[in-house]
């Protein structure tokens, strides 16, 4: 079986060439980001993308399992890393280390994803001493939402950024192997990929940072309305309703199905 991409690889890989990762949340989405990516992220927005729930505050561990065993199926070759979901972590870091442990041990994934900057910092250290790759998320923590009161770009205010700047500063120092930096002023993101030596990866932040995230669903057009820092490299959403219009139409009028989809 071909190795996958390792966390010392990622680790490793400050400054150039640019890490390139993407979510993916099932196994034919996952085979095609497989070619191409670095990591796999099943990210919790998969609470939003797939599941239609308003915010990612109801992802629950047993989704995050579920879609996180159809990734590892789907691929091969990228290091798959899983979030942690909201209320499996931030009690303490036991809490934290039997529901990681969990997620790793049932999906076989590389690493877990979980949210916070300092205060998580102990929760960090707690995990990857004890057999648990880390990648911190800081900045925007779309788990947040309801504490910041939607979903607010970070850092607009340049007094706010030393605590941006001491957040990854402390989850780098705690043993992260990376660090998605989401929804900051390009500023404040090159001062955090100045300040740490682990890998940075933006979205909304920073050409500068040392990868590239995006939601699958964002960039390949199959989302409605996307943040500023999607760029759609795909117009996937009309095509498909386009060719459902098409299959509606050929029902209805009796030209599907025709003698090449029919046994004789
Ligand atoms: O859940 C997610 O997709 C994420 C990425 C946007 C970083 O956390
Ligand atoms: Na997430």
């Amino acid at each position: 079986p071909v190795r996958r991409v390792t966390v010392p690889q990622i680790a490793g890989r400050k400054g150039a060439p640019p890490i390139v990762a993407l979510t993916a949340y099932t196994a034919p989405m996952a085979a095609l980001v497989d070619a191409h990516a670095d990591v796999i992220l099943v990210g919790d927005s998969l609470g939003m993308v797939i599941h239609g729930l308003p915010s990612t505050i109801g992802v629950t561990l047993e989704m995050m399992i579920l879609h996180g065993q159809a990734v590892m199926r789907g691929s091969a070759r990228a290091m798959v890393v899983i979030d942690m979901p909201f209320g499996s972590y931030e009690e303490s870091p036991q809490q934290a280390f039997r529901n990681a442990a969990r997620v790793m041990g049932e999906t076989g994934c590389g690493a877990v994803k979980l949210e916070g900057g300092a205060r998580m910092a102990p929760t960090i250290r707690f995990l990857v001493d004890r057999g648990i790759p880390v990648m911190a998320h800081v900045g925007l923590t779309p788990q947040a939402t309801n504490v910041m009161g939607g979903f607010r770009t970070q850092g607009r205010d340049e007094a706010s950024w030393p605590a941006h700047v001491a957040d990854a500063v402390a989850v780098a120092e705690a043993g992260a192997f990376s660090v998605v930096v989401e929804g900051v002023m390009e500023g404040l993101a090159d001062r955090i990929t100045e300040a740490v030596a682990i890998p940075t990866i933006g979205i909304g932040a920073s050409a500068r940072c040392d990868g590239q995230i995006l939601v699958l669903d964002d960039m390949l057009g199959l989302s409605g309305r996307v943040p500023r820092f999607v760029r759609k490299f795909g117009d996937l959403g009309p095509r498909a309703e386009a060719a459902i219009a098409d299959y509606a139409a050929a029902v209805r009028d009796r030209s599907f199905p025709a003698a090449d989809q029919l046994y004789r």
